[in-house]
């Protein structure tokens, strides 16, 4: 087929009853990216005519989504997964060693355009790392012969469907279950109870159910599910939606990669009891591009429950029970986690926050009230249903009811998914995982805390630690500069840009935290970490920027000892070499006698 051809077909295929319309174009662009390995000039233009919209706002889109791209990356677009935890696994030799053996330079292309080779956030794998994405698909568990095998596929032109299959292997790695993972709670509630349950009780006695459970979101900021679905039903309007986040973009975490899995079948009637009780017709799931490799299961599931009676209309043959189902897919970027954002890009735009209030509940998806949980907010929701909040209170604490999965790596015997009731200790989880020697955890992620080894009795629960699920474990032997490092420039990329504290307080602290890596940062450039740092917290528009410094501070805060050892111990050090600067201006004017040149500030 021809690009033209491969758009046609991606926007009118054959057989479509759906129109072409403008909040389709995120997803237009990810399966133009797919076919074409790059969104061609011919095809914004076919696309904007198709959509009567401008090129420009077409590449806006385009622009904003760090998985789209104009121009061609080559027949092999290659990204090594950047997260700390593929870093202390060697993804950084094993990245320079493919560019060698290939000869090419990190992010660029090569010049025949057989293949780029580049680095992007975290991918989700981190327990089976290191990671790379090839065309879209993970690769895991890399090592010196995976990555000579790799050379030889590229060089060799072998298409990536006929790559060994042992390549793409990612496993559940599940080490722990508790309340919701156990045999018990599948026996008692198999999938389909929940929506008997509803038909039985009725959705005003389901929703107080779930009220009385003390659910609260389990994707990280820990509102009260009960009031959310509450908020929605309440909300004036025509139409409602329901919105599962399968962004899971936080580094260090992938246990909703294993609940989409092996426990589909359940988020998917999580996602429709909420839909029964707040009267939605509609629902989305929004799975990260990274996740792609589910795509094709999720949508096995989702007609298996169609076939099965219950996703489509009259579900369960109740008359007016209609509730569908769509998954869209995002195109790497860590902002489009953040609901609001999720909600602009799900709408086919760029992923910039809006502004709260209003909240989803009332304004959301296409201007209407949606429910947007965590996937695993959804499963624990569908369980509830069946097996009543008191089953679901009889775990956690009494302002954290019920459990939790944490995705654990790093430095330990063995990561994996690991189900907890809320109010475990750090002590007990370091235990379990076989981690020894250690010297600090981060948990929640890089927006998250870093606990030293001396908190080690903290507890995992909204009162006390609260995470999404992100819990990457650090020896004596690491260096938490680099941890640091590595989250501080993660923020800098993934900044949608929209507000100044976190564009350029962002792009501050990464350089002064690289100063302080190099050992040129002195006292005064400690001073101007935590007023840029408290800045953004402060007055960040939105859940990113206000949760960017948090490493550093943490640092600062908990490791003085370390801070010291790499500080300059002079007054003041220039945050850049200016007479390094100058050089490319010598070279390019040919001289270079010695006025040309700049002292070293003393
Ligand atoms: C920068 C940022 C990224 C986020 N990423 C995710 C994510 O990947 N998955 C998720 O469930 N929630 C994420 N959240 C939280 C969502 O905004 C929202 O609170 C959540 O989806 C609500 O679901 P819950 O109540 O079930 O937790 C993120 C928030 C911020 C500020
Ligand atoms: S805080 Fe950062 S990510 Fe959030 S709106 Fe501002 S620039 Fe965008």
């Amino acid at each position: 087929m021809s690009p033209d051809e491969v758009v046609g077909a991606i926007i009118a295929p054959a057989g479509a009853t759906r129109r072409v319309q403008r909040v389709d174009l995120l997803q237009y662009l990810c399966q133009i990216q797919h076919q074409l390995n790059c969104i061609p000039a011919a095809a914004i233009s076919q696309l904007a005519g198709a959509l009567q919209i401008s090129a420009a706002e077409v590449r806006g889109v385009i622009e904003f989504y760090a998985f789209l791209h104009e121009q061609p990356r080559g027949q092999y677009d290659i990204l090594f997964s950047d997260n700390i935890t593929d870093q202390m696994l060697g993804s950084r030799n094993l990245l320079a060693q493919l560019c060698k053996r290939l000869g090419a330079e990190p992010g660029i292309p090569r010049d025949d355009l057989r293949v780029t080779i580049d680095t992007t956030s975290c991918t989700g794998i981190c327990e089976q790392g290191p990671a790379l994405l090839v065309n879209g698909r993970v690769v895991s568990r890399l090592d010196n012969s995976r990555i000579g095998q790799i050379a030889d596929l590229v060089e060799s032109e072998v298409e990536v469907t006929e790559w060994p299959q042992a390549f793409f292997l990612v496993e559940d790695n599940i080490q722990r279950r508790d309340q919701l993972l156990s045999k018990q709670t599948a026996d008692l509630s198999p999938d389909g109870s929940a929506l008997h349950a509803l038909l039985d009780y009725g959705e005003t006695t389901l929703l107080e159910t779930i009220e009385d459970s003390g659910l609260q979101g389990l994707g990280g900021a820990g509102f009260g599910t009960g009031i959310k679905w509450r908020r929605c039903k309440q909300a004036e309007a025509d139409c409602r939606y329901v919105v599962c986040n399968a962004d899971e973009g936080e580094p260090g975490t992938f246990k909703d990669r294993v609940l989409m899995n092996s426990y589909a079948d359940s988020v998917f009637e999580g996602m429709t009891l909420c839909a029964g009780i707040i009267g939605a017709q509609h629902g989305l799931l929004y799975l990260r591009g990274e996740y792609r490799f589910l795509l094709e299961p999720l949508q096995q599931v989702l007609q298996q429950r169609r076939d099965n009676g219950l996703l489509g209309r009259n579900i369960l043959g109740k008359q007016g029970f209609d509730f569908d189902i769509d998954i869209h897919l995002g195109a790497g970027a860590y902002i489009c986690g953040e609901e609001s954002s999720l909600i602009e890009s799900l709408e086919g735009k760029r992923g910039i926050p809006r502004k709260r209030p209003p909240f989803p509940t009332t304004i959301g998806y296409l201007n209407k009230p949606t429910v947007i949980n965590n996937v695993e907010t959804f499963m624990a929701a569908a369980k509830i249903a069946v097996l009543g909040a008191d089953w679901f209170r009889s775990s956690g604490t009494a302002d954290s009811p019920g459990s939790k999965l944490l995705s654990i790596s790093g430095d330990c015997k063995r990561p994996g998914v690991y189900e907890y009731p809320f109010g475990v200790t750090i002590r007990q989880i370091l235990a379990d995982c076989g981690a020894e020697n250690t010297q600090a955890v981060q948990v929640a992620g890089a927006a998250g805390i870093t606990l030293p080894i001396t908190e080690i009795d903290r507890r995992i629960a909204f009162e006390d630690v609260a995470t999404a699920g992100s819990f990457m474990v650090f020896n004596n032997d690491r260096d938490l500069l680099e941890m640091v490092q590595n989250f501080t420039h993660f923020f800098a990329h993934e900044s949608c840009g929209l507000c100044t504290p976190c564009r350029v307080g962002g792009a501050l602290l990464k350089d002064l935290v690289d100063k302080l890596v190099h050992g040129h940062a002195t006292r005064h450039d400690l001073g101007e970490i935590e007023t840029i740092g408290a800045l953004m917290q402060d007055t960040s528009h939105c859940g990113l920027g206000s949760t960017a410094p948090n490493p550093v501070l943490d640092l600062l805060r908990h490791f003085p000892q370390l801070v010291e050892k790499r500080l300059a111990h002079s007054s003041y050090e220039p945050a850049f070499d200016l007479d390094a600067a100058l050089q490319e201006a010598r070279d390019i004017s040919g001289r270079d006698d010695a006025g040309a040149h700049i002292e070293p500030f003393k």
